[in-house]
């Protein structure tokens, strides 16, 4: 093993990273609102494939995103960065929220999220996973084996609040129709998403936002890179893979996946050495959207960092001359 490979990632890998993410919402802004999701996305890809190959470090993609809908995207198993310097695993999603972004609605960030080599869980034979995610007073409370209405209202009595002041983020799918009555009917409130759920989650596990818990099937890249932006904000998540059929199933399988197995925040990604970082492609809770003010074309980025313990937000202004051809 070469010493570079020893290293470890440190703090100032976050804000190379960062930049990635920077380029790829600036590239899909042109796209917000104009109806064509792969266009949007495959600008983003790019965009982020090309400021990672800048980054001085050893990046192994173990989470990609776009198989589902063949979107366009980093492979899993490619090598990104110089190559020189720390040896990571990496999950890219270089747009959570595709069709949010082609339709112009709220929600959609950049992402990706970086931990120690041969750290992250490889869940990408199965598309569907199970989650829970909360503040960390959800930690040794809420458990996804229990009825939702259960956990909410030891949410709930661990906060110090009633049921009836919780809102749960889940995403708005005819899959949900029993979890969503049966979380109004313990008493909590709805927050239903149109899609993206790592912002989400994270929105969950931060303080002093209008979520408490998320629940319910999304995707399993998304499962494993919100573990790691939880692993900074202290929270709690939990997943359960839920293949949609049992080729699936045996595919997982053989990837050497467990099933009917509660993954805990610590086995989606392990250690205690996660960057996760996002920005903003249109306006969310956790950050506001691409926009442009004349010359300059602002963006909102958050950085997190497990080790510290951090959220940091970052705004930034990129002149529109060096980006577009006007
Ligand atoms: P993409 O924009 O990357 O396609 O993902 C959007 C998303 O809503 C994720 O946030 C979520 O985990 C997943 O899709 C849910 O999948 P589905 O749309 O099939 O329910």
């Amino acid at each position: 093993m070469s010493a570079a490979s020893l290293e470890q990632p440190d703090r100032n890998l976050a804000l190379e990273l960062v930049r990635a993410t920077e380029a790829a919402a600036i590239r899909a802004w042109p796209f917000i609102g104009r109806g064509d999701k792969i266009a949007a996305d495959g600008a983003a890809v790019d965009a982020m494939r090309k400021f990672l190959g800048t980054v001085d470090f050893d990046g192994l993609v173990v989470i990609g995103e776009g198989e589902k809908d063949e979107a366009p995207m980093l492979f899993n198993g490619e090598h990104v960065g110089t190559g020189r310097g720390p040896a990571c695993d990496i999950a890219v999603d270089p747009i959570d929220g595709t069709s949010l972004t082609a339709a112009g609605r709220q929600n959609a960030i950049s992402m990706l999220a970086v931990s120690d080599r041969g750290t992250m869980l490889d869940a990408s034979a199965v598309f569907y996973m199970e989650k829970i995610v909360t503040g960390a007073e959800g930690r040794g409370v809420v458990d996804i084996r229990k009825p939702i209405g259960e956990n909410l209202r030891a949410l709930a009595k661990a906060q110090g609040r009633d049921v009836a002041d919780l809102n749960v983020a889940v995403l708005d799918r005819p899959r949900h129709a029993q979890l969503i009555d049966e979380i109004r009917s313990a008493g909590a409130a709805t927050l239903l998403m149109l899609d993206g759920d790592v912002a989400g989650g994270i929105n969950a596990a931060r303080y002093g936002t209008r979520i408490d818990m998320c629940v319910g099937v999304g995707g399993s890249p998304e499962g494993v890179a919100t573990a790691a932006a939880i692993k900074a904000l202290g929270g709690f998540i939990q997943g359960r893979l839920a293949p949609t059929d049992d080729d699936e199933k045996q595919r997982g399988i053989d990837a050497g996946l467990k099933f009917d197995h509660v993954y805990e925040g610590e086995e989606l990604v392990r250690g205690d050495n996660t960057f996760f970082v996002a920005t903003g492609v249109t306006d969310g809770e956790l950050v506001a959207g691409v926009r442009r003010k004349g010359p300059v074309i602002h963006t909102e980025s958050v950085v997190l960092r497990s080790r510290s313990g951090t959220i940091r937000r970052i705004g930034a202004d990129h002149l529109v001359s060096k980006w577009l051809d006007e």
